[in-house]
């Protein structure tokens, strides 16, 4: 099928990749010029397994192609996906404008039937935006006989694994009520729905809602981890005990009950914040939303408040190590990560920081700039050497095994803080190390 993709973000080059994979002709059409010079020459903004790949063979097969030229884009498209960003607004509320361009942009090219696809997550009643905006546009074109259909589809990619999470979704939401739009997405979407019917189709508001109630129910389960982890602390008990205790109900599951220092990244952040704003609008106070985001912000300073407490509330000329800057594992994403928390922190108090992340360390530059106090190590020992502690803000796959001889002999004192606890209390004592993790009984070997 013909298809456009409207942004080359995360959420849009995936798709177009994994659609132009799938043997679709995919146009993706970007206002950013450099960015799609780059793109066509094989540069990839972002950091994905298995993207560039991906990208450069479609482009290579001419199943993918990137432009700025809307006017192209839209005759292309018989399906037009927008998939441009919606940042947060002040109070915390998705904006539309990019979103809303897009729709404009649509309107004011298309000759043809138009399938019309949101992919970017926005707040329930969005679609209705972008119909009112797509009909006024026509409306002044004279051409309000030209149909189209706005459809909702979200996605649920997770960084780090966002191709497989397309190519083998857990479910496909398709947000419309008409046949014909329902039949086209069917088409579409037919290499990804084989083995068992992923396809679940409800209307488009209800299609809104499921991608804003998925994330806030995943970032409640960890909000609720972190609180439980907080009072563990105080009675003694361990989390992870408490972890296994529960998951091993079918009903709370295993998954996303870590308890760590909060949740970052690109989604759980914004749409906690935006469905709060938008129950707020309504009238509906959030309660639950409210306080998930709370512990979290709170929960980020986690850490920090048990180093400050090792030291006695002194870190002026301490240097910490820090392993991991992305806001999880497999991504180059500081979005709201932690670590950004951990390095501000730290810095007030006159800390020195030696970081090392497997993908970040660009990212971190870029944020952070060079400071006299921030020094970016090319491997996790580098980072260690002559530090006064390490601390895990990300769990690596490369940090989960500690070789404690080698980490005991680079570190000028054996202490470490782990935010995403990662090693065993027990072993961290017997090895001489003073360890502390997150709603785990600290272990100091000198006690
Ligand atoms: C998330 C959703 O998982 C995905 O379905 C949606 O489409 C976009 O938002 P992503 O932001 O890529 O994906 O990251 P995810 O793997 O969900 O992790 C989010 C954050 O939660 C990370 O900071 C992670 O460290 C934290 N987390 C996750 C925990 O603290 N504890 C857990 O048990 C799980």
């Amino acid at each position: 099928m013909n298809v456009t993709v409207f942004g080359t973000g995360y959420v849009g080059l995936v798709q177009a990749a994994v659609l132009a994979e799938a043997g679709n002709k995919v146009v993706c059409i970007d206002i950013d010029t450099k960015k799609v010079e780059r793109l066509k020459q094989g540069v990839i903004p972002i950091y994905e397994p298995g993207l560039e790949p991906m990208v450069n063979n479609s482009v290579s097969s001419g199943n993918l192609s990137f432009s700025t030229e809307a006017a192209f884009g839209v005759e292309h498209g018989e399906l037009i996906f927008i998939a441009v960003g919606t940042p947060p607004d002040e109070d915390g509320s998705a904006d539309l404008r990019h979103v809303l361009t897009v729709a404009a942009t649509i309107a004011q090219f298309m000759e043809s039937k138009k399938y019309i696809i949101n992919k970017s997550t926005v707040p329930v009643g969005t679609a209705d935006k972008v119909r009112a905006t797509v009909e006024s546009e026509l409306s002044k074109r004279n051409r309000s006989d030209l149909p189209f259909d706005i459809i909702s589809n979200p996605e649920f990619l997770k960084e780090g694994s966002a191709l497989n999470d397309c190519m083998r979704p857990d479910r496909i939401i398709i947000g419309t009520s008409e046949a014909d739009s329902e039949q086209k997405l069917r088409h579409l979407y037919a290499p990804f729905n084989r083995n068992h019917e992923k396809i679940l189709v409800m209307d488009v508001k209800s299609a809104e809602l499921t991608k804003y109630a998925a994330n806030c129910m995943l970032a409640t389960k960890i909000s609720f981890m972190n609180e439980m982890a907080n009072i563990a602390d105080k009675v003694g008990a361990d989390i992870e005990a408490v972890r296994k205790g529960i998951g091993s109900d079918p009903r709370v599951g295993y998954q996303f009950i870590y308890a760590g220092i909060g949740y970052g990244g690109s989604c759980f952040p914004k749409d906690v914040k935006a469905l709060i704003s938008s129950a707020q609008q309504m009238g509906i106070a959030a309660d639950i939303l409210a306080a998930v985001e709370s512990r979290n912000e709170r929960q980020k300073h986690y850490l920090v408040e048990k180093i400050l407490s090792h030291f006695n509330g002194d870190i002026q000329d301490k240097t910490f190590a820090l392993w991991g800057l992305s806001f999880k594992p497999n991504t180059d994403d500081m979005r709201e990560a932690p670590s950004r928390i951990l390095l501000t922190r730290l810095w007030e108090r006159g800390a020195k920081v030696r970081a090392f992340d497997p993908e970040a360390l660009t990212e971190c530059q870029r944020i952070f700039g060079d400071r006299e106090d921030l020094a970016l190590c090319e491997s996790k020992n580098d980072a260690l050497q002559g530090a006064d502690a390490l601390i895990v803000a990300t769990e690596w796959q490369q940090f989960k095994s500690l070789d404690l001889n080698e980490v005991k002999g680079a570190l000028s004192t054996a202490v470490v803080f782990d935010g995403r606890n990662q090693y065993e209390p027990g072993e961290m004592r017997d090895a001489g190390f003073d360890y502390y993790c997150v709603g785990r009984p600290d272990t100091r070997s000198s006690v």
